[in-house]
């Protein structure tokens, strides 16, 4: 269980989160909303370690692990996967090597001790790998020569939304963040990544953190909880009469 209680976070000495509570169990999908600069995008980026944003007080648990204390990268070796707004380009990389790269850190061979020797069944080759991986990417409608391509070098907003999920897929986390990963996407990509992280979540047993505007793909994702975030906390939670509420009234209805 991922558990974020009474968490306070500053950047630059200005206080941006005061007291976000939220529980997230494996294979249960969240959907945060919430007006513009009311903290959603700062509690994202806290959960994975941003080093610009201080944790002035609170806890976040991961499986009973305060984390607050631990580098993004320890943090996303145990599990915490942040799918970014911006994601970076890196022009030399192609993505299968960047992705294959990702998926032999994740899944080291057993048997190394052992000189290599023991072949362990459930690690891909990298032959098998590149077979799976573009068995995933044509699910999504990327097209296949993309994957060729260096990283992010020069792709549309919703190829690289699309490349982040395949990250997800690679990485295997237990728990994601998702922050407007619907944003600029046309409604059939919205529809495939959307059934994609509702597939992973329940066949991985995956919790998931959807930070949306927009009930599009909330509604194929169905999330079991839906909070509104307002003024750095969470002063609403519910289940889907929330996002209806949001889509007719806006946030008025919070006073
Ligand atoms: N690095 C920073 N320096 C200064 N202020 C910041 C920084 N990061 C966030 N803030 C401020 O904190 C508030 C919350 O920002 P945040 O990006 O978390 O909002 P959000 O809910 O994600 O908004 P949106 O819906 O527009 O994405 C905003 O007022 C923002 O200007
Ligand atoms: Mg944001």
């Amino acid at each position: 269980m991922l558990i974020i209680k009474n968490l306070y976070v500053s950047t630059q000495e200005k206080e941006i989160l005061s007291g976000v509570n939220l529980e997230v169990k494996s294979g249960e999908i969240h959907a945060v909303m919430g007006p513009n600069g009311s903290g959603k995008s700062t509690l994202a980026f806290s959960l994975s370690g941003h080093p610009k944003y201080q944790i002035t007080k609170g806890e976040i648990n991961l499986d009973e692990n305060n984390i607050c204390e631990e580098t993004p990268d320890e943090r996303a070796r145990k599990g915490l996967f942040l799918a970014n707004q911006y994601p970076v380009a890196i022009p030399g990389l192609t993505v299968q090597s960047f992705l294959w790269q990702v998926y032999k850190k994740r899944n080291p061979p057993k048997a190394a001790h052992l000189g290599g020797q023991v072949k362990n069944d459930s690690i891909m080759s990298l032959i098998e790998f590149r077979k799976w991986i573009e068995a995933q990417a044509k699910a999504l409608s990327l097209k296949p020569e993309l994957l060729k391509r260096g990283l992010n070098d020069g792709f549309s907003g919703g190829e690289k939304k699309k490349i982040e999920i395949l990250q997800m897929l690679v990485f295997n986390p237990k728990y994601i963040i998702l922050d407007e990963i619907d944003s600029g996407l046309d409604i059939d990509a919205i529809k495939k990544i959307a059934q994609t992280i509702a597939k992973v979540a329940k066949d991985r047993n995956i919790g998931v953190i959807i930070i949306t505007h927009y009930s599009r793909i909330l509604k194929f994702l169905k999330p079991d909880k839906v909070h509104i975030m307002s003024t750095g906390k969470i002063i609403k939670s519910g289940g889907w009469e929330m996002v209806e509420k949001v889509e007719s009234q806006g946030y008025s209805f919070e006073n």
